[in-house]
């Protein structure tokens, strides 16, 4: 694959699905086979939502939007790479917050702030930029249907809630965060549907979307399945079929 992959035109690579559907895992491994750059979009509203909630936009459980537009301006976020973890770390005004935006404080809070129309536009515009030179894997909800509508491959993902509990419980458990596989479980379900049912820019399919179900796949016969998705568009590409 990497002797060709300088023959191949670049392209975007959308990636769209639900939440712990091992999204992120998978756009790294490809971006790293195709020396591709990796964009994190959930990442970002992570680092709003993390923000927002040192800034007391967030107080008992109550999310002020104005509060978080009017912080919208003071907010800088930007990707430097990390040999060691072989994927870019997230920076929010020169400082690294990373390990900080996968708690379970932050996944309950960022659904409300990633609906927020203001919060949308701004980085879905730092997205087009970052992917305006072709070369980038991308993951979120909307890429292929807001952010890069013209995307040469567009995968939908999807897996089991209960699989995909396992997966971030697991996760979570590794970092030695207290929390019940119940509560991860409940907190998989409702952002599924605050995901698909808010007004903006909701989680659906593209219609020119691949689906890939990765309930019952290694990571292993997922990266398989996706030389053969990627063979594919680059002979669409060479051929015009
Ligand atoms: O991929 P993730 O679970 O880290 O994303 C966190 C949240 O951010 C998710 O609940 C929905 C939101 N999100 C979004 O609205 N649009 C994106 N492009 C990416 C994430």
């Amino acid at each position: 694959m990497e002797s060709c992959t300088k023959q191949t035109k670049k392209i975007v690579i959308a990636i769209d699905g639900f939440s712990s559907c091992g999204k992120s895992t998978f756009a790294k491994q490809i971006a790293a086979r195709l020396g591709y750059i990796f964009i994190d979009t959930g990442a970002m509203y992570r680092a709003v939502t993390l923000y927002a909630l040192d800034h007391d936009a967030i107080r008992s459980g109550i999310v002020d939007e104005e509060r978080i537009i009017a912080l919208l301006p003071e907010i800088d976020i930007t990707f430097r790479f990390n040999p060691q973890r072989g994927a870019s770390d997230i920076y929010v005004n020169g400082v690294l917050v990373e390990g900080r935006i996968r708690t379970i404080e932050v996944s309950n809070f960022v659904s409300a702030v990633s609906s927020i129309a203001q919060v949308r536009s701004k980085l879905v515009a730092m997205q087009q930029k970052m992917g305006e030179r072709r070369g980038v894997v991308m993951d979120g909800r909307d890429i292929g249907t807001v952010v890069f509508p013209d995307a040469e491959l567009k995968i939908y993902m999807t897996a089991d809630p209960r699989v995909r509990a396992e997966r971030r419980y697991a996760e979570l458990q590794a970092k030695g965060d207290e929390v019940s596989f119940d509560e991860v479980l409940d907190n998989v379900i409702s952002r599924d549907k605050a995901d698909m049912t808010r007004t903006i820019s909701p989680l659906r399919q593209a219609t020119d979307a691949i689906v890939l179900d990765n309930s019952r796949m290694s990571i292993a016969e997922q990266m398989e399945w996706f030389d053969g998705e990627f063979e594919r568009i680059q002979k669409q590409l060479a051929t015009g079929k």
